[in-house]
């Protein structure tokens, strides 16, 4: 678990780190499957940009 865990989803109340466990636990690619998870992004959808940088640094890190 990382040191620093900000919220990432005010409206839902979930951090960096759980949303990295939810993406790699459930294998999800999208912001869409991760609110199919999760109450991630099911409200003012202010975090989505936040959620898909996830997504990318969660797969780039993958690949690498
Ligand atoms: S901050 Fe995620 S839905 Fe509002």
């Amino acid at each position: 678990m990382e040191k620093y865990d900000p919220v990432i989803c005010e409206c839902a109340n979930i951090t960096r780190s759980e949303i990295i466990d939810l993406i790699k636990k459930n294998n999800l690619f999208t912001v869409e499957e991760v609110a199919d998870e999760s109450a991630v992004a099911g409200m003012c959808g202010a975090c989505i940009e936040k959620i898909e940088s996830i997504l990318n640094e969660v797969y780039d890190h993958l690949l690498m």
